[in-house]
């Protein structure tokens, strides 16, 4: 299978990209062309790199242009400022909805004609958080439920045409970003009363296996209670 996954240089996306190359699949790795992403796909042979910045998605690079089918898209890009409304200036609206929401989106339209082609998936990785608001996390928050929106109405738009989109609504994962949204929370962070992001790794590749006749829409991924 052919596997875009974006946010691949970071915790969750880099454990996307192992763990589908493990099983065999070509990975394409998007991130902003930085040595993270060079290392990763040098650590990972069957990962191919695709420099983007989701802020200003225009002009892809070549290892997606390219692409004419493509069975799994995992959106594992995203930012997760700590702000409340009134310590949140214009343009980190602007990067937050860009990087969460619109990048993601004008990257799926370029590839529906490949997704399509295959019959493919689309995977957003949204949060828990997109799922009521959160005090001193608006513009995280409100990204993410409009990614939910996004990914409801491509599932409609998309079912002729055979082309199946998840939500996955992850919380406590045990990355940076996490360390560093519960350290602005002054909250614990300890990963290991988290999940891990190869755990959520083989859940996407689960949803990704489930027989056809299946269709996983929404999914909620989180600790088990202690
Ligand atoms: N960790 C959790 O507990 C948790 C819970 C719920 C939801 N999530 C969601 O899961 C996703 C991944 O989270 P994570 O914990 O893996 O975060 P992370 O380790 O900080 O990774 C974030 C990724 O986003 C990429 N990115 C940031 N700005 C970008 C840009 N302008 N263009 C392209 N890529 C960009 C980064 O790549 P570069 O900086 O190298 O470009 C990096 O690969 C996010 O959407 C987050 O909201 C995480």
């Amino acid at each position: 299978m052919t596997v875009v996954v974006t946010g691949a240089t970071g915790g969750i996306g880099s454990a996307m990209v192992r763990r589908f190359a493990d099983r065999g699949d070509d990975v394409v790795a998007v991130a902003r062309p930085t040595e993270a992403l060079d290392a990763l796909c040098a650590d990972v042979p069957s990962a191919v790199p695709a420099p983007l910045d989701l802020e200003r998605p225009g002009g892809l690079p070549a290892a997606l242009c390219d692409l004419r089918e493509v069975e799994v898209l995992v959106h594992a890009a995203g930012i997760a400022d700590v702000a409340s409304v009134t310590d949140t200036p214009h343009d980190l609206w602007q990067r937050t909805m860009a990087i969460n929401v619109t990048g993601p989106a004008e990257l799926t339209r370029a590839l529906l004609p490949a997704l399509r082609a295959a019959r493919g998936r689309v995977v957003f990785i949204n949060a828990v958080a997109g799922l009521h608001g959160v005090a001193r996390w608006s513009a995280y928050a409100a990204s993410k439920a409009a990614l939910t929106e996004l990914a409801d109405s491509l599932r409609l738009e998309e079912a002729a045409h055979g082309v199946r989109v998840t939500s996955v609504y992850p919380g406590g994962i045990a990355t940076e970003l996490l360390r560093t949204v519960r350290g602005a929370f002054g909250r614990p962070y300890d990963p290991a009363a988290l999940v891990s992001p190869e755990s959520l790794a083989e859940t996407v590749c689960a949803i990704v296996d489930a027989p056809l006749d299946i269709d996983v829409t929404d999914i909620s991924v989180q600790p088990p209670p202690r």
